[in-house]
């Protein structure tokens, strides 16, 4: 059997890591074989690039260095951790992929949707997800919950501005990439998200 790969997105504070930990879970549970991964990060390469990437000191770091990082680093993580084991028949469950560059570096740093979309396919070999779930968040909430954090990166640092533009980046994303992409209301209560995003996993698997 060949395995799934499922990514979810949406802007930061919209409870990725809480949902797809749950869910993860229950697909064990469920006798599923089960990775669950990050971008950017993942393995050593990844997470070392990330650190790069997201470090406050770096200040002047140029957009288009950025972009090329976060591709360099989903390059990386898709030959060593998502290609083999979707070979292997595993689901593949990761949070924030290709859609994240296009939201965050397309619209937030203003690189262009098709700029970032085409170094992009340089660096995935026309791998898309077979699902992606995306996390619909009132862009306020989102920004409340990244005010609440102890610890902020240097995206988390960047204007509400540069927040509100990746929300229109990730809008044109949906516009794009309708038939990959499921929208999950994630203003529901916590148990509803994770329930939701669980059946849109099955339905995918039963297809
Ligand atoms: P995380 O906090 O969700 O782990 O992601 C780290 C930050 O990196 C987050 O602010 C979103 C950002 N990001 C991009 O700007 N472009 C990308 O391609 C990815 C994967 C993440």
């Amino acid at each position: 059997m060949k395995g799934l790969f499922i990514t979810f997105e949406g802007p930061d504070g919209s409870g990725k890591t809480t949902v797809a930990t749950a869910v993860c879970e229950r697909l064990k549970e469920k006798g599923y074989e089960v990775i669950h991964t990050r971008e950017p990060g993942g393995i050593a390469i990844s997470e070392d690039i990330r650190k790069i990437i997201l470090d406050p000191k770096n200040t002047s770091m140029d957009p288009k260095t950025e972009a090329l990082l976060y591709a360099a680093s989903r390059r990386q993580h898709l030959v060593e951790k998502v290609f083999p084991a979707i070979k292997e028949g595993k689901i593949v469950i990761c949070e924030r992929f290709l859609d994240s560059s296009l939201a965050y570096q397309g619209y937030g740093r203003k690189l262009g949707f098709d700029e970032v979309l085409s170094i992009n396919m340089f660096a995935i070999d026309n791998t898309y997800p077979d699902l992606t779930i995306y996390l619909d968040v009132d862009e306020q909430v989102g920004l409340d919950r990244l005010a609440d954090r102890s610890f902020k990166d240097r995206l988390d640092q960047e204007s509400i501005e540069f927040h509100h533009l990746v929300s229109e980046g990730y809008r044109e994303v949906l516009r794009r990439f309708k038939d990959r992409i499921s929208i999950v209301d994630a203003s529901q209560d916590k148990e509803s998200v994770i329930q939701d995003s669980l059946d849109l996993i099955i339905k995918k698997i039963d297809d």
